[in-house]
């Protein structure tokens, strides 16, 4: 050993085979044992796989939270009635039986059909009756939404029983919904009451436009960044390329979704059609053809089940514990004795569940225990998050400060864990915690020199948050965009490099996005990419996709000309640990430039779920395929002279070494792609993580799309192209 150390010492490459001990080509088995040791103790371990096994998880600041929150035999059935909020009532004579006459009147006209116009207008009628309701008397305001939503059949045949009700209950959707009744503008034709008509498809979506006299001012006049600012840019960018060796790179570690289903009862159904709940794998989830009867509690037996939830988890269902120990093992066990650099997770910790099986402890329980456990594997590697949809009850649901009553308010439970939890486990210091209780989980960090963080809470620009239809001329009524713009000036000046991280996409196929702030951000992001803007982290989807970002040259991000030669940045959509909806679990691996932050690749890894039940050893983590390898080569759009980026490939064909994957590299991939089918073919199966479930995109139709939503990052842009062929699942 002596002598291998001196030879290593003498060889620096030694060293690197060293560290290198495991290479990416060998799969990962973690074992079959469950990282006890990343929790403080266990209400359950079992000793055979044969059920989950059940942290106990204490709670920030005392207590630990109760063992029923997450025991698959006591399913919460109701949303917890203490935690409802209702706007507050203002005074009126108005007669109520009535008004409530008048909205069902109007969802009755509404499911008789007529021609568009009409339509739109007995939509925004309705509306305006409901608002006068929800001003004089907001308490009974859920049981019309529960009528109208009866009216309107909204769950359709598959419905649970009562789930109007539980949907619609002042705990769950009910109380969010009435705040927007009478908070908003629903009088006549007002934009709030357009923009809810063109969500139910009865009204045309309003413009996206935003004004020349409203950019400016956003802008305080500073439309596009200086000469000296360019200059300083372009002189680092030569700089990192003249200076470029793979060596030292940062190793970054990106995961997403992760969806931890504590309620997860192994041979449960997983091939899930009816019952008493909309998800698979629970006690009572139930197979129509096996299991007839309604189910509240209790469990479906063995032999009304058609196939029974395996304990490593399905493609049907969330990551069961089991699961999620495994795959920080292998993320840990890819880091090597290296270590992270740095760690992002953009969002979603906790399960897809009905509604009203959602609390405010559930959100806290599965922070407290999913950042308690990377915390275990990271060590001192610190961990950058964003809220995702999931990260809030009501789900998808988040409240802009400026609403009336103290109802701005009603989420600074979520924000203000979240800000203890962050500063407790030691990834933001004081300054950081406060920005998350100011800005709704979002903040601006700089954890190396030369590099911003900044998160951003996308609920604010995700259309099923019912609060963004509030004054929704606004495109930034919570003022969070505001603070990313803000604080991009900040670094532009200081010189730094931004990662913005967010949940919820504002573009591919458009259908996630509301048109004004998905174009809003846009707008900021052109201002400010390349030279301050590095790259946009997002997730979701599940599944792995990119959109690129062009400069906009007006108000309307659709007019944009989306050409190579205007790329401006690129979103990175990472795929999830959870295997729910058809794919495999997944984490990625970027490496970075230590001085300019741009991406030079990275190495995606995935499990099998197929094999996950035949494998002795539990899921076995393969390299899936690395960045640069996969669609480094753009031979065919230079064959076809589509190639139009402006950087001498090496061999004619290959993109440069030391050249980062910028989005000039994407947007040119995306002429490869038209020129070559298969490796939009790959693209797809890559998508989905290879999973046997999911589609491959071969056809025209299919691959025209998909070319489409990569140069998409509004929902205006997604929305000029084909739609429905977004998802491979
Ligand atoms: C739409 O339907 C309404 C009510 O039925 C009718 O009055 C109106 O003329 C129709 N408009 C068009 C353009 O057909
Ligand atoms: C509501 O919208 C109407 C129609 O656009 C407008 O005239 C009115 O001023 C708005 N009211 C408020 C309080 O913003
Ligand atoms: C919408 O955009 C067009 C072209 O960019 C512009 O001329 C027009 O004034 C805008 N309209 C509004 C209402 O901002
Ligand atoms: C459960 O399966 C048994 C055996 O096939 C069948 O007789 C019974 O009706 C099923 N139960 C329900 C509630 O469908
Ligand atoms: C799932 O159930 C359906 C009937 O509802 C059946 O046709 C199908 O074969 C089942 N799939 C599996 C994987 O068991
Ligand atoms: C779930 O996984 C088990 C094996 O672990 C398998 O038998 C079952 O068919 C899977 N369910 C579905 C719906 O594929
Ligand atoms: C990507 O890098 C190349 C080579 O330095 C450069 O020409 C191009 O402008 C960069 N693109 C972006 C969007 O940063």
């Amino acid at each position: 050993m002596p002598r291998a150390l001196l030879v290593c010492v003498i060889a620096w490459a030694c060293m690197l085979t060293v560290s290198n001990a495991w290479s990416k080509g060998t799969p990962v088995t973690p074992g079959t044992s469950f990282p006890t040791n990343l929790f403080s103790s266990m209400y359950y371990m079992p000793s055979q796989p044969t059920a989950e096994p059940r942290p106990a998880v204490a709670r920030l600041g005392g207590g630990w939270f109760p063992d029923a929150l997450n025991n698959p035999m006591t399913l919460p059935s109701h949303a917890p009635a203490s935690e409802a909020v209702l706007p507050a009532p203002l005074h009126g004579t108005q007669q109520v039986k009535t008004l409530i006459h008048d909205v069902l009147n109007s969802a009755h006209q509404l499911v008789r059909g007529g021609n568009s116009s009409f339509l739109c207008n007995v939509c925004r009628t309705g509306l305006s009756t409901l608002q006068t309701l929800a001003h004089t008397s907001p308490e009974l305001v859920p049981d019309v939404l529960t009528g109208v939503c009866r009216t309107l059949n909204l769950f359709g045949a598959t419905a649970l029983s009562d789930q109007c009700a539980l949907t619609f209950d002042r705990a769950m959707y009910g109380g969010p919904i009435t705040q927007v009744m009478s908070y908003g503008n629903f009088s006549g034709e007002a934009p709030d009451a357009t923009l809810v008509c063109a969500a139910a498809t009865f009204c045309e979506r309003p413009s996206e436009n935003l004004s020349e006299a409203f950019l400016n001012d956003w802008f305080h006049g500073s439309r596009a960044p200086s000469q000296s600012t360019l200059d300083r840019w372009h002189a680092k960018q030569a700089h990192a390329q003249a200076h470029f060796s793979e060596s030292s790179l940062l190793p970054v570690l990106h995961i997403s979704d992760l969806h931890v289903d504590g309620r997860y009862m192994v041979g449960s159904e997983s091939n899930c059609t009816f019952g008493e709940t909309r998800y698979c794998c629970h006690s009572i989830s139930a197979n129509s053809a096996l299991y007839s009867k309604p189910i509240t509690h209790g469990t479906v037996p063995r032999a009304n089940i058609s196939a029974p939830a395996g304990y490593w988890g399905n493609y049907t269902c969330d990551a069961p514990w089991s699961l999620i120990g495994n795959a920080l093992e292998a993320i840990r066990h890819v880091s090597g004795e290296r270590g992270y650099e740095l760690a992002l997770f953009t969002g979603d910790l906790t399960l897809h569940d009905d509604l009203f099986r959602y609390s405010h402890d559930l959100i806290q329980y599965s922070a407290q225990a999913l950042f308690g456990a990377l915390k275990g594997i990271l060590g001192r590697t610190p961990l950058f998050s964003t809220l995702g949809n999931h990260e809030t009850s009501p789900e998808n649901f988040y409240a802009p400060h400026s609403l009336p009553d103290g109802r701005g308010h009603q989420f600074d439970w979520d924000s203000d864990y979240l800000a203890r939890l962050w500063r407790s486990l030691g990834w933001l210091d004081a300054h950081g915690e406060q920005d998350v209780r100011t800005h709704y989980g979002g903040f601006s960090v700089s954890p190396r020199s030369g590099l911003r963080i900044i998160s951003m809470n996308s609920d604010f620009w995700y259309f099923v948050n019912v609060f963004n239809y509030i004054h929704s001329t606004n495109p930034d009524m919570s003022g969070m965009l505001r603070f990313l713009t803000d604080e991009l000036f900040e670094a532009e000046k200081r010189g730094e490099r931004v990662w913005i991280l967010g949940h919820v996409a504002t573009g591919w196929d458009g259908s996630q996005s509301l048109e004004k702030p998905s174009n809003l951000f846009y707008q900021i992001v052109s201002r400010f990419a390349p030279h301050t803007i590095a790259a946009i982290f997002f997730g979701h989807t599940h599944q792995d996709h990119f959109s690129v970002f062009y400069r906009a040259e007006s108000g309307r991000s659709a007019d944009a000309p989306r050409h190579t030669s205007g790329a401006a940045t690129i979103a990175l959509n990472a795929p999830s640990v959870t295997p729910e909806s058809n794919v495999n679990p997944s984490f990625r691996v970027y490496y970075v430039d230590p001085h300019t932050y741009d991406i030079y690749d990275w190495d995606q890894y995935y499990a099998d779920v197929d094999t996950f039940a035949t494998s002795v050893h539990g899921p076995v983590w393969h390299h899936l395929y690395s960045a640069r390898d996969t669609y480094g080569d753009l031979h065919a759009s230079v064959h076809d002279h589509q190639y139009s980026a402006h950087v001498a490939l090496e061999h004619g064909t290959r993109w440069p070494q030391n050249v980062p994957l910028n989005a000039t590299f994407w947007a040119a991939l995306t002429d490869e792609m038209e020129a070559r089918p298969a490796l939009l073919s790959t693209f797809s199966r890559l998508q989905s993580r290879q999973s046997s479930r999911a589609n491959v995109c071969t056809d025209q139709d299919c691959r025209k799309a998909n070319v489409c939503y990569m140069r998409s990052a509004t929902a205006a842009q997604g929305r000029t192209c084909r739609a429905g062929f977004g998802s491979v699942v």
